[in-house]
């Protein structure tokens, strides 16, 4: 769907490179996530993928066609959520939608009350932006991203800032929405949103990309590959997962007594985070 040849991006009056030469593919149907503290020119690359960057250099192509070929109707095609709802707040949050639908050639008539049920607004579908709580905003600001069915979506942070509950609601979405086949490429320093979304996601540090892997694959391949066993009494040991069911200590150890809990070792992507970078990925 998108690939990404040795972008490079330095911001008119800044003295470096904001983007040092990334290289990245995106598949079709697949969630994509940049994993990275904030700075790390995650919104940069989305702001060059959705064209309001320009004067970038190396290669971007997307649905096989080279990113600056592409005209207006680009647009019909991708849905981008921004990172900071920017909604008309006098307008209602139907005036809104409708205003930003106008925009666009519908491919079939959207059922907005359908979409604002999706989000549970239903009930501010009348009501003021103004009166939205930050919450709302970033809901409002999901269902305009999509309300033209693109098949390519990009979210810039889409749960910053969310209380755990929204949070939940809108990666629920964003898990729909691949059911439903599109592409979606997502932005978060969140290792949180990063494992329970993505399909792969990148590392991105300073402008440069470190690793792209499954979030599995790299919990995995940083951890360590034993599972640890604690009994009832306290008693707590850890065995390697290699051969685990032959390994006559293991099976002497779980029959000992009463089991509390068995968990693998495998890291958090956090942990894998700051092993491959160096870095923390901060609040
Ligand atoms: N309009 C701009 N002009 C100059 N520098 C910018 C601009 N926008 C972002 N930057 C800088 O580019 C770097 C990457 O920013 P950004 O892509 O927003 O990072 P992230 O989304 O990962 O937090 C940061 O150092 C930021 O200060
Ligand atoms: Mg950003």
């Amino acid at each position: 769907m998108i690939q990404v040849k040795d972008l490079k991006f330095q911001y008119p009056g800044s003295d470096s490179l904001t983007l040092k030469g990334l290289d990245f593919n995106i598949e079709q149907g697949e969630i994509f996530g940049f994993l990275g503290p904030s700075g790390a020119g995650k919104s940069t690359v989305q702001k060059i993928l959705y064209k309001i960057l320009s004067g970038y250099k190396g290669e971007v192509m997307v649905k096989n066609k080279a990113l600056n070929k592409w005209g207006k109707d680009y647009f019909e095609q991708i849905g981008v959520g921004f990172e900071l709802p920017n909604h008309y707040l006098k307008l209602t949050g139907k005036e809104n939608l409708d205003l930003f639908a106008s925009f666009y050639k519908l491919k079939s008539q959207r059922n907005l009350e359908q979409l604002f049920e999706q989000v549970d607004l239903l009930d501010a579908l009348n009501k003021p932006v103004e009166a939205y709580s930050k919450g709302m905003k970033m809901r409002l600001n999901f269902i305009r991203a999509i309300q033209h069915d693109p098949d390519l979506i990009y979210l810039d942070e889409p749960t910053s800032g969310l209380d755990p509950v929204n949070a939940q609601k809108i990666k629920q979405l964003i898990l729909e929405l691949k059911a439903k086949g599109k592409t979606i490429f997502i932005t978060t320093h969140s290792m949180h949103t990063a494992d329970e979304l993505c399909d792969r996601v990148a590392f991105i540090v300073d402008g440069e990309i470190r690793i792209i892997d499954s979030p599995q694959n790299l919990k995995t391949k940083y951890g360590k590959e034993a599972v640890n066993v604690k009994l009832k009494t306290g008693e707590n040991q850890e065995f390697p997962l290699k051969e685990l069911g032959c390994n006559t200590e293991f099976l002497q150890f779980i029959k000992q007594g009463e089991i509390n809990r068995i968990h693998t070792m495998e890291a958090t992507l956090d942990e894998v985070f700051i092993n491959v970078t160096g870095k923390s990925l901060g609040v």
